[in-house]
């Protein structure tokens, strides 16, 4: 089920699902990109999307979606793709014009994906002029549809974070906007292009210990299951610094991203007892995916 009204409060969705009984899972579609999209033009919409072909096949009422599935089972092709529906319109703001490259897209681009998408960065590509970022712009669409970028999958909706590089729902729609409007250049400007780097690799100072981590090998393409990897890790040392309050560690490659937390709430004043938890803290690989 996809909520296509935009932000809504969660306690709200789960009441109404409650109220009908039902007990599937519900996509928030915050910046209504996907709703959108797919052409929701009212609610209470069945919509039969075929995952092979990306096209909507059916969309309507729920008796004629019961034929149209009768129909794809039999092989057949849909006789009736359409039929009417009395749900409340959906609107989708439409913007007078194209956002413009250099005043709405490159400063979102520059604070939110930069930092990892530049020379000598942690990411595959450089973000660092326009010609580089229309290249790869309908991949930036996906990722941003997917909510695949910026990595990490915080959940906006819980907790105030730094550096979370969540970008807002109204630039997410400037940038799709942008794209499919053939991610134009409006004036001489690249503010990509102007950005500068520190020279150093650490973006928070030289950490003051190194978790080093056993190679991994990881297939070349699909998708593999989670590992917990067990590192061995110089406690005294550790435990060593006054400062030890939340221990974390984000390691970011091309493919893998691993985090360690320690929450302050499970800190002990005795070394210890930091030592028993770091030990049991377990090493998480997710999201060991690339594409093919
Ligand atoms: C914390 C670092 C980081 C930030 C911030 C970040 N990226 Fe990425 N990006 C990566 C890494 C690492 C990869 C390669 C691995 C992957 O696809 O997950 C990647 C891959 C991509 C790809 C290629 C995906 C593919 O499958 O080929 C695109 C497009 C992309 N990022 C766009 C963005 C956009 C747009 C933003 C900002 C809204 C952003 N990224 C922010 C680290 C980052």
């Amino acid at each position: 089920m996809i909520n296509p009204m935009g932000k809504r409060n969660r306690t709200a969705v789960q009441a109404k699902l409650a109220d009908y009984g039902v007990d599937i899972p519900v996509l928030m579609d915050d910046a209504r990109v996907i709703s959108e999209e797919l052409g929701i033009a009212r609610t209470g919409e069945v919509l039969l999307f075929s995952p092979s072909s990306f096209e909507v096949e059916y969309r309507g009422s729920l008796e004629g979606a019961q034929a149209a599935i009768d129909e794809i089972l039999a092989g057949e092709a849909v006789s009736v793709a359409m039929t009417e529906t009395t749900g409340s319109m959906v609107s989708y703001e439409q913007m007078a014009s194209v956002p413009s490259y250099s005043q709405d897209i490159a400063p979102i681009l520059a604070e939110n994906c930069a930092s990892c998408h530049r020379e000598g960065g942690i990411a595959p590509f450089a973000m660092d002029s326009h010609t580089m970022v229309k290249g790869w712009s309908p991949m930036i669409r996906e990722v941003l549809m997917t909510k695949r970028m910026p990595p990490g999958q915080i959940d906006g909706h819980i907790g105030e974070f730094i550096n979370d590089m969540l970008i807002e729902d109204q630039e997410v729609r400037n940038i799709i906007a942008w794209v499919e409007a053939g991610a134009p250049k409006d004036d001489a400007n690249d503010p990509l292009a102007e950005l500068t780097w520190p020279e150093t690799k650490w973006a928070f100072g030289e950490p003051d210990y190194i978790i080093k981590v056993p190679p991994q090998s990881v297939p070349a393409t699909g998708v593999v299951d989670y590992r917990d990897v067990a590192v061995l890790i110089d406690i005294p040392r550790i435990a060593g610094y006054a400062a030890v309050n939340t221990l974390q560690v984000i390691a970011l490659c091309c493919t893998t991203r691993l985090t360690v937390s320690i929450s302050p709430a499970r800190r002990a004043a005795d070394s210890s007892a930091v030592a028993t938890q770091i030990r049991q803290a377990s090493l998480r690989i997710f999201r060991v995916q690339r594409r093919s």
